[in-house]
């Protein structure tokens, strides 16, 4: 029998199936107070990548606070040794500034970079940061750009419903510009130590304690370990990286 599926079939999605398992979605599943606005297929997501941190003393910052749903969810979620600001631009999101023991609020916008720093400085740095602001693609990209560079080293930050790259009321930061966008050009970041082509190839088989010279590439790309894309979000790992190193053994 052929068997000649193509990538670029069309097929039917189904309408109902499970979209998330888990502590985090049980936790979602069990509000019924219209407090937490999420997607169901985040769930997985969010354990994959946040599930470590659970128990421990970290810091969270999620972007976007609207009825506070989410900020009590994280903290029963991730416990009491975790520390979590919320930041919304809504004056009205401070009333769940010390709601629960372990959550703050401040008030700003997500696109300013002066207000990001100094709430970096005063509750950084963000171990994690969950982008669930207002989704426009300057204040996907601003954030992006002034938080991450001052995370911790083993940091995850998360992009949220970046299908709003793909809505025209969410474009204002020029023709193209995107958050997806964005985070496709920081895949080739990530691989800039290969740009020497058959040279790098040569290079990274010396041992590293023998090779001449140094090698530049953006803070970008020396301070991530991956950029993962999902339906509609984006996570980005951070890890120091060392000049690659290849090896027949
Ligand atoms: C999708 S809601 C957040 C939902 C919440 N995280 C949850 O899971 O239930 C988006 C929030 O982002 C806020 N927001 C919109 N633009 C913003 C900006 N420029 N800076 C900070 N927050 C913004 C809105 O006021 C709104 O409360």
């Amino acid at each position: 029998m052929s068997n000649d599926k193509k990538l670029g079939d069309h097929v039917q999605l189904p309408a109902r199936d499970v979209q998330s398992t888990g502590d985090l979605y049980d936790l979602f599943l069990s509000r019924n107070d219209r407090g937490v606005h999420k997607w169901h297929h985040y769930f997985d997501v969010y354990e994959r990548h946040l599930g470590r941190f659970r128990g421990t003393a970290f810091r969270v910052l999620e972007i976007g606070v609207s009825k506070g749903g989410s900020l009590s969810m994280w903290s029963e979620f991730f416990g009491p040794e975790a520390r979590i600001v919320g930041v919304d631009v809504d004056p009205q999101t401070l009333a769940f500034d010390g709601r629960w023991a372990n959550v703050t609020v401040r008030i700003g916008d997500q696109a300013d970079p002066a207000f990001l720093a100094s709430l970096d400085d005063e509750f950084g740095p963000f171990d994690v940061v969950i982008d669930d602001g207002g989704h426009t693609a300057r204040q996907q990209i601003n954030s992006f750009n002034l938080l991450y560079p001052r995370m911790t080293e083993r940091g995850v930050y998360i992009c949220e419903d970046t299908h709003t790259s793909y809505w025209p009321q969410f474009a204002d930061a020029g023709p193209g510009v995107t958050m997806i966008e964005h985070a496709k050009k920081m895949i080739d970041h990530l691989h800039l130590p290969y740009l020497g082509g058959a040279k790098a190839f040569a290079r990274f088989g010396v041992r590293p304690e023998d090779r001449k010279g140094n090698l530049q590439v953006t803070r970008f790309a020396a301070e991530t370990f991956s950029v993962l894309f999902y339906d509609s979000m984006i996570v980005f790992e951070r890890r120091a990286r060392a000049e690659p190193f290849r090896e027949i053994r």
